[in-house]
């Protein structure tokens, strides 16, 4: 979806005349969100913005920058009334642990404080949050918490953290919440997600990093297009106490199905290599977010096909 098929997305829903308040607005889940949203919303964004063509960018589609480190700034300066929040941004080196937590939790207190009176406040966790338990496990939102991933390492724990303070902040200021927790995202935007990084190392003559068994990396892959057109949903759902539901696809795949797949449509040679500390991913029960904001409508084959297209032009076979 290119930035004129996002805003189109955005008008369909009919969504329009909010006062948007966005953190992580360069980032892959953030920038689509924020550029669809601004065609017919007032669009504030917070962020470091490292890369000025972006935020160039941003400001060029009318959308507000102000510079802020997440954990770190104050808001002294940001104006009042902002009727909706999409809290994106993470910090994803390796600080220390308790920086980390500290920072994040901070963060999205002080969001939701400056932003009380506001009508809807969505947090972006993760499917780290789980405990992992079998492979192929569909988590469901009340399963055990708790994961022990061996890269960014303090990345569950931040957010699980976060949560808390989220569900305890919706409920002291009543403000309508939404804690998505959101499995692997692909697309055309941002980093490309796991089926351009595959491809990319392909491309290279590099091995797909892998642990023990590639099949045990499951996870719920989401297409842009989906995850664009949900964010106002997730708003329409936020309550006290906060919602807390799975933001990922409809579908359940392993990373080995998703490198197969780019295998086979672009004729790229495949190899995997173990690597114990290869980032772990988990498949998510998708039947609360089916049921309270419904079905996505990009099945995972289709999104990868148009993820390539869009990212490597000419690298699809011909036939495939
Ligand atoms: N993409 C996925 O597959 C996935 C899966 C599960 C969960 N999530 C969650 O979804 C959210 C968005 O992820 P993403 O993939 O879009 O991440 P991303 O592409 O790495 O972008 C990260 C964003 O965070 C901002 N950021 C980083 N450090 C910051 C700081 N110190 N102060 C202010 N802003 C800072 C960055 O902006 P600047 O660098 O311009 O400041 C950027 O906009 C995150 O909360 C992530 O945990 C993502």
């Amino acid at each position: 979806m290119g930035p004129a098929e996002l805003r189109g997305a955005a008008a369909e829903m009919n969504f329009s005349g909010k006062k948007i308040l966005i953190t992580g607005a360069t980032g892959t889940v953030g920038r689509p969100i924020a550029e669809a949203l601004a065609a017919t919303n007032e669009v504030w964004c917070l962020g470091r913005f490292g890369d000025p063509a972006i935020r160039a960018d941003l400001q060029k589609q009318g959308i507000a920058t102000v510079q802020w480190n997440l954990g770190t700034s104050e808001l002294d300066g940001l104006p009042k009334g902002f009727t909706h929040v999409f809290h994106s941004a993470v910090i994803k080196n390796d600080e220390s642990q308790s920086d980390h937590i500290e920072k994040h939790a901070f963060a999205a207190a002080q969001l939701m404080h400056h932003c009380r009176d506001g009508e809807a406040f969505i947090f972006v966790s993760a499917s780290s949050v789980y405990r992992r338990q079998e492979p192929g496990r569909l988590h469901k939102e009340d399963d055990l918490l708790g994961d022990n991933t061996p890269v960014l390492e303090t990345y569950a724990m931040h957010k699980n953290g976060t949560e808390a303070v989220v569900r305890s902040l919706a409920r002291l200021y009543g403000l309508r919440s939404t804690i998505a927790r959101l499995s692997v995202t692909f697309g055309a935007q941002g980093y490309g997600g796991l089926p351009s990084t595959f491809c990319q190392l392909m491309l290279d003559g590099k091995p797909i990093p892998t642990r023990e068994s590639p099949d045990e990396n499951w996870c719920s892959p989401m297409h842009s297009d989906d995850y664009v057109r949900q964010v106002p949903l997730l708003w329409a759902i936020a309550a006290v106490p906060a919602t807390v539901l799975n933001w990922g696809g409809d579908e359940a795949v392993t990373q080995r199905e998703i490198a197969e797949y780019v295998a086979e449509i672009t004729g790229l040679p495949l190899r995997f290599e173990i690597n114990p500390r290869h980032r772990m991913s988990a498949a998510l029960d998708s039947a609360r977010r089916r049921k309270m904001i419904g079905t996505c409508e990009v099945d995972w084959r289709e999104g990868v096909r148009r993820t390539l297209k869009a990212r490597f032009p000419g690298v699809i076979k011909e036939a495939a």
